[in-house]
């Protein structure tokens, strides 16, 4: 028995079949490699050790072995190109379910899960996508939760802004368990965008960023103000001194609860 003792999922496309690695370099590079094979679409790929595992921007991604998830999965979706970041809604909104059962956790614009409310990090979400001028090629949704990793034992540079699904809900959590409710709910997300469903709604409900005052870096400045909504194409809309900003993408280098005037 392992921790990753986890149902068959024959009728799903997510998660059907699961490939353990000890030690990888990266598990987005295995989903990829997958998916150059016969029925290697939807396998889940789980590691415990990454030795190049990448965040967003240019990071890399940190985690010990045996205590977190590190999850890739590569798909063909049925997407149009101006919709691929519904992608990135889909499994942040899958994250944030899995995590919930557990613990309250909200989703930080992008697609960081925080913890509510102070902010610090559980989780994080790297999409790798090949896209021509219409459609989505291929996808890779990278997923590294920590789970398990005492927020006291976590180097001190990311125990300030990190913590646990554990520290959370006040003891260690079943990392099958986690994992299991993920592809599940990951499943039913790409399932509903594409139908046509878009996640907007419910990535704004669950979004913790909207109301604040931020700081965010994009493209070579930084844009600060107040984040105001998600707008339909994926974009953060932020009121800023000059006016209305939509960002496709960025990072928010500062938040905090906006002072009612
Ligand atoms: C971020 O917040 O910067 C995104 C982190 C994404 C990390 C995951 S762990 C599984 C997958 N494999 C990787 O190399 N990265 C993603």
């Amino acid at each position: 028995m392992t921790p990753w003792d986890i149902a068959d999922r024959p009728r799903r496309r997510v998660g059907r079949g699961l490939e353990l690695h000890d030690e990888i370099a990266s598990t987005n590079d295995r989903a990829r490699e997958l998916l150059a094979e016969a029925d290697g679409e939807g396998r889940a790929v789980v590691a415990e050790v990454q030795t190049a595992g990448r965040g967003r921007r240019g990071r890399t991604w940190e985690s010990p072995g045996g205590v977190n998830l590190a999850l890739s999965v590569g798909l063909r979706p049925h997407l149009a190109t101006a919709d691929a970041w519904q992608l990135a809604a889909a499994a942040a909104l899958a994250a944030w379910d899995a995590c919930n059962r557990f613990a309250p956790v909200t989703l930080k614009w992008p697609n960081d899960v925080v913890a509510d409310p102070d902010g610090a990090k559980v989780g994080g979400i790297l999409i790798e996508t090949t896209v021509d001028d219409e459609r989505v090629r291929e996808a890779v949704i990278g997923i590294g939760l920590n789970l398990n990793w005492a927020r006291r034992d976590m180097p001190a540079e990311l125990g300030t802004a990190a913590t646990s699904l554990a520290d959370l809900a006040g003891g260690p959590v079943d990392r099958g368990e986690v994992l299991d409710g993920l592809l599940d709910a990951l499943d039913d997300e790409i399932v509903a965008i594409e139908s046509g469903h878009s996640p907007r709604e419910r990535y704004r409900a669950a979004c913790s960023t909207l109301g604040r005052e931020v700081e965010i870096e994009a493209g070579e400045g930084r844009i600060r103000g107040r984040a105001l909504d998600i707008h339909e194409d994926g974009a953060l809309v932020v009121e800023t001194a000059d006016g209305p900003v939509h960002l496709a993408s960025g990072e928010i280098v500062r938040l905090r609860t906006a002072v009612p005037a």
